[in-house]
C-alpha cells in the first residue's frame, strides 16, 4: 500500500478555525419575515450562498458577460510583483471572503518568490469551499502554511486584529465592497483600519463606472445563470420555510440605477399573487410588477475611491487598472 505523504504533510500545515455564527433557521425565518413585510420588500444577500448558490456564483465568475473576475485576474497577472513590492517582507497574507482563492494564487506565487515561507489566512463562511481550496493550495505550494477561518466579515475582523505580526497584506477582492452601500462601506473600512497596524496594507478590488449596457449584461447574462442565482433565494425559502413560491411567476431583474451608481438586483412578481410560508404561518401578497430587492453592486469613479479611502482613514497608495479601465485594484495604507 502506498502512503499519500504529500497529503499527510500538507495537512500538518493546515489549521481550521471555526467561529460560531448563528445559522439557525429561526434567524433566517425572522429576517425573511421582516424583509417580506417591508415596503419595498427586501431579502438579505447573505442568504444567497447555500451549496447551490455558492456553485452558481462560481459559474457567474466564468461567464463571458461577467468581466469583473477576468479583469481582476488580468491586473493581478500583470502587477502581482509590483503590488507585493509595496508590502513588508515576510508579510502574512489575509483574505476576507476568499471563496475558492483562485485569483489569490497569483499573489501567493509572487510572495513565495520573494520569501522562504508564507502564512495565508483565508476567511470565508462557506466552510467546504474554504477547506477544499486550502488543501489544494497546500498540495501545490510546499512552503505555504494556512490558517483557514470559517467566519463572516465582522467576526473575521477580530482575526485580523493581531498587531504583533510585522506586516500583513489584507485582500478584499471581487468588488465585494460594492455590495455595501456608501455608509456601510465607510464603516467597514474604518473597522478594518482599527484592526490594522502601520505596516499592514489593504488591497481592495473595486469595479468602475462604465457603459450601462456592459454593466447590465454582467448581471443579466444570456445563459440565465445570474437569474438562477437570484431566484435560488426563493428555492431556499421554499425548502427551509416551507414556502410555495412558484418560480414561473417571478423573474430576475437587474438594472443600472445611474443616479445612485449601482446595479440593483430584484426579483419581480409577474402577476398579482399571494405566497404562503407555512413555517411562518403567513401569506405575503404581491402586486403585478412588485419586486423584492435582493442586492446592490455599487460602481465607483476614481474620484469616489479616493474620497472613500480618505473618509475612512486611509491613504490610497496606488491604483492598478486593466487596459480598458473597467476594474481597479487599490492599495490602502492606514494614515498614521
Ligand atoms: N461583489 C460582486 C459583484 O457585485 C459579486 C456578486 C455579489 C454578484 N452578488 C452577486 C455577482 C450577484 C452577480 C450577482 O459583482
Amino acid at each position: 500500500m502506498e502512503l499519500d505523504t504529500t497529503k499527510n504533510l500538507a495537512q500538518t500545515r493546515l489549521k481550521v478555525k471555526i467561529s460560531r455564527r448563528d445559522k439557525s433557521v429561526e434567524t433566517f425565518a425572522a429576517e425573511v419575515l421582516q424583509g417580506l413585510s417591508s415596503n419595498p420588500k427586501t431579502l438579505s444577500p447573505k442568504y444567497f450562498y447555500d451549496t447551490t448558490g455558492s456553485k452558481l456564483f462560481e459559474n457567474i465568475c466564468e461567464l463571458p458577460e461577467y468581466y469583473l473576475t477576468r479583469m481582476e485576474r488580468a491586473i493581478l497577472q500583470k502587477y502581482s510583483e509590483e503590488i507585493i513590492s509595496q508590502t513588508s517582507k515576510n508579510a502574512t497574507l489575509v483574505e476576507l471572503g476568499s471563496g475558492n482563492s483562485a485569483k489569490t494564487r497569483l499573489l501567493i506565487e509572487a510572495l513565495l518568490n520573494r520569501s522562504k515561507r508564507l502564512h495565508y489566512i483565508p476567511i470565508d463562511f462557506a466552510k467546504n469551499i474554504l477547506v477544499e481550496s486550502a488543501k489544494s493550495l497546500l498540495r501545490k505550494y510546499s512552503r505555504l502554511k494556512i490558517t483557514a477561518v470559517v467566519s463572516d466579515y465582522h467576526t473575521a475582523l477580530k482575526a485580523v486584529r493581531d498587531k504583533s505580526i510585522a506586516g500583513r497584506l489584507i485582500l478584499f477582492l471581487g468588488s465585494s465592497i460594492g455590495n455595501f452601500d456608501k455608509s456601510e462601506a465607510e464603516n467597514f473600512l474604518k473597522k478594518t483600519k482599527a484592526a490594522m497596524g502601520k505596516n499592514d496594507r489593504l488591497l481592495i478590488g473595486i469595479d468602475l463606472i462604465k457603459d450601462k449596457g456592459i454593466l447590465e449584461a454582467a448581471y443579466d447574462d444570456a445563459q440565465g445563470v445570474t437569474a438562477k442565482f437570484n431566484l435560488n433565494l426563493l428555492v431556499r425559502i421554499n425548502r427551509e420555510l416551507d414556502g410555495d413560491f412558484d418560480l414561473t411567476k417571478l423573474r430576475h431583474k437587474a438594472f443600472f440605477n445611474e443616479k445612485l451608481s449601482r446595479i440593483e438586483m430584484h426579483i419581480e412578481s409577474t402577476t398579482q399573487q399571494t405566497v404562503t410560508l407555512r413555517k411562518l404561518n403567513r401569506g405575503f401578497s404581491f402586486r403585478e410588477g412588485e419586486t423584492i430587492h435582493t442586492e446592490n453592486s455599487y460602481k465607483y469613479s476614481m474620484e469616489q475611491i479616493k474620497e472613500l479611502a480618505a473618509y475612512s482613514g486611509f491613504n490610497l497608495e496606488k491604483t492598478w487598472v486593466d487596459e480598458k479601465k473597467w476594474f481597479s485594484l487599490n492599495l490602502l495604507k492606514p494614515n498614521q
